[in-house]
């Protein structure tokens, strides 16, 4: 019997990647093929690109594709690191049709957090945890007893009269040139917000610094909720795309 694969895509601000998943181990099954983000990354330049990574692979079944920003129903809302010409668009009817397949479409944090609760650092716990990731922004996904409160946006909560992703995202931390120490006074200031507004009981450290959580995670101040790092790291928003687009049927 042949076991139908998933294809989940990574569409993110510097680069799309992509690979066919093994949902039963939370895993890619076969090495990943990326391509940088054109730029501008116009919804047609994007489309083109993920072709480009979908045809690398023998794949012809569905695909499930991430979005840095509000998916509601398939349709894009919001593009803080994005071309604005994905506000408003049905994004998941435009991969459909380009791709020729069924395809779903969803937030990066939220596929992401999906991955990680499954087969990741958030494996089996129930209440309340929170997924963020920290890239060019701040993702955020939010599981209540393992079910997904989609599209929470945390980055964009206030902090010091900015968008917290401004200040505290990993971009910020290249940006203002920060060591280590000088940007985990910023993750900890911004941890102690989400502290204080949700109460999570576990906070997963994902997005690409997660691998170097060593140099980081140390340095954070101890808090209520347990602090750990992501488990599938750069694979989380690839498999849980995956993950998406198999549950969407
Ligand atoms: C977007 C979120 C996204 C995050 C990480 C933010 O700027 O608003 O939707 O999850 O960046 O890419």
């Amino acid at each position: 019997m042949t076991v139908a694969t998933v294809f989940g895509v990574d569409i993110g601000g510097s680069g799309i990647k992509g690979a066919p998943v093994d949902l039963e181990r939370g895993a890619l099954s076969e090495e990943r093929y990326k391509v940088l983000t054109p730029q501008p990354a116009s919804p047609e330049a994007v489309v083109a690109a993920v072709r480009e990574v979908i045809g690398h692979f023998d794949h012809h079944g569905p695909v499930g594709l991430t979005f840095p920003g509000v998916v509601v129903g398939g349709h894009t809302r919001t593009a803080a690191n994005v071309n604005p010409g994905w506000i408003g668009l049905d994004a998941q009817g435009l991969f459909r049709e380009a791709l020729d397949r069924p395809a779903t479409v969803l937030n990066d944090a939220d596929a992401a957090g999906l991955a990680e609760l499954r087969h990741g650092a958030g494996r089996g716990r129930g209440g309340v945890v929170l997924v963020l990731t920290f890239g060019t922004g701040i993702g955020s996904a939010l599981f209540v007893d393992g079910a997904l409160v989609p599209n929470t946006e945390l980055g964009h909560l206030e902090m010091r009269g900015k968008d917290a992703e401004r200040r505290a995202s990993s971009a910020a931390k290249d940006r203002h040139e920060l060591t280590w120490p000088e940007w985990a006074v910023r993750v900890d200031e911004y941890l102690d917000l989400v502290e204080r507004l949700f109460s999570p009981q576990l906070i997963i450290i994902g997005g690409g610094v997660s691998r170097k959580h060593d140099k980081f995670l140390p340095l954070l101040r101890e808090r209520d909720a347990g602090v750990v790092p992501a488990l599938l790291r750069n694979d989380a928003g690839i498999v849980g795309a995956a993950m998406a687009a198999a549950a969407a049927g």
